[in-house]
């Protein structure tokens, strides 16, 4: 079996997970945020075939019909059993209300066609205001000066136990995404499940060495999103990460890809890269390799703490606060329009 597709067994997976082969999540998966609709399907078609086993999806892609299409056809062509493939999806913010996590992993379910998922992510911490609608046309409700809405009537440990309650028929692990350390003590406190994976952005740029070494420890696997950094065109489409000398030295070093570099650098951490690329993810797929004890070092001296995904204004939340300084966290409240008493709610600021 190719190193991607082997699994890392999660260390938190629920008791009823151990009967399917979702209690691991392969070494790789490919990306589904911006994949156009219009090729969605061929594209996680193509990549299945490429020898991805493990597909990254949400709600608020806006393709997950198109991507339970590629999955689907390529699971019928090929007579491949649904467990030989491993499927993340994500639970949207305005679905954060206990009623509504059903309603929003139903939706995401009915949209991929599948009975169920091998993961399921609380996208993000926060939460807004619920739509009717679960698939993304409601993602971001503004109100008339464009700032986002805030739901402060949904907790967060009723979020989690709705989450729980969906185990093991229409999920079979659950986890979080864009939690900081002191928000996971938190959910540990009141989690009857423990979380079996944390995605978050990490890269050479942004090794997260602390967060990953406490979600290890407590069990948590830890996938990493944007693993090229900068270069999702929506953070600006920099190469930075990929053109960095060190990773180019190496990838010559290599024979093979300065992604190639960056991807496997994650896989000798125990982290799972899921790559998203229309045009390259054969060549991602096929550019993995192992690296020696020299080289792992020599990237971990390129870390520069370096974030490209703050949506901290767009969603009314202040993500990532612990590595905050106060002067930042007030002016993304501003920012994102929230009033005293709303930042007081999250203890943003004081009295
Ligand atoms: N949980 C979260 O909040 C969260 C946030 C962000 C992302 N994610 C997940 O993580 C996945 C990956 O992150 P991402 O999409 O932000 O960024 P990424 O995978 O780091 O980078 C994607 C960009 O890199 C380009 N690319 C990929 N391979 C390449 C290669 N070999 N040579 C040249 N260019 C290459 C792609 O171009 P082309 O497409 O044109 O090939 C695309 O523009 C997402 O798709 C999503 O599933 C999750």
């Amino acid at each position: 079996m190719p190193l991607q597709t082997e699994r890392i067994p999660f260390a938190n997976a629920p008791a009823t997970a151990a009967d399917t082969k979702s209690d691991g999540i392969p070494r790789l998966g490919y990306g589904c945020w911006n994949l156009p609709n219009e090729q969605a399907a061929d594209l996680v078609y193509g990549a299945l075939e490429a020898g991805y086993r493990h597909i990254d999806s949400a709600a608020i892609y806006g393709n997950e019909k198109e991507v339970g299409e590629g999955i689907n056809r390529w699971l019928k062509a090929t007579g491949t059993p649904r467990s030989e493939i491993f499927v993340t999806s994500k639970l949207w913010l305005n679905s954060k209300r206990a009623e509504n996590v059903a309603r929003g992993l139903t939706k995401t379910l009915d949209d991929l066609k599948l009975e169920y998922l091998d993961l399921y992510l609380i996208h993000w911490p926060g939460s807004l205001e619920a739509g009717q609608n679960f698939d993304g046309s409601a993602a971001i409700p503004q109100d008339d000066k464009g700032f986002p809405i805030r739901d402060y009537g949904a907790d967060e440990e009723d979020t989690w136990a709705a989450l729980e309650a969906q185990i093991p028929q229409k999920v079979k692990n659950i986890g979080i995404a864009n939690y900081t350390k002191s928000e996971i003590e938190d959910l540990l406190k009141y989690a009857k499940i423990k979380p079996s994976s944390l995605q978050v952005e990490c890269h050479v740029y942004l090794q997260q060495k602390d967060l990953v070494a406490f979600a290890q420890s407590k069990g948590i696997q830890v996938t990493a999103y944007s693993p090229f950094g900068g270069l999702n065109p929506t953070y600006g489409g920099t190469t930075e990460v990929v053109s960095d000398p060190l990773v180019q030295s190496l990838a010559t070093k290599h024979n093979t890809t300065p992604h190639g570099i960056v991807l496997s650098f994650l896989i000798s951490r125990n982290i799972v890269p899921i790559p998203k690329s229309v045009t390259k993810y054969k060549e991602n797929f096929d550019s993995i390799v192992k690296l020696d004890a020299d080289d792992v070092k020599a990237l971990e001296g390129a870390d520069k703490g370096k974030r490209y995904n703050d949506c901290s204004e767009m969603l009314g939340y202040i993500f990532f606060k612990d590595e905050k300084s106060s002067e930042q966290i007030l002016t993304q409240i501003a920012k994102a329009g929230l009033t005293r008493a709303q930042a007081k709610v999250e203890h943003l600021v004081g009295k």
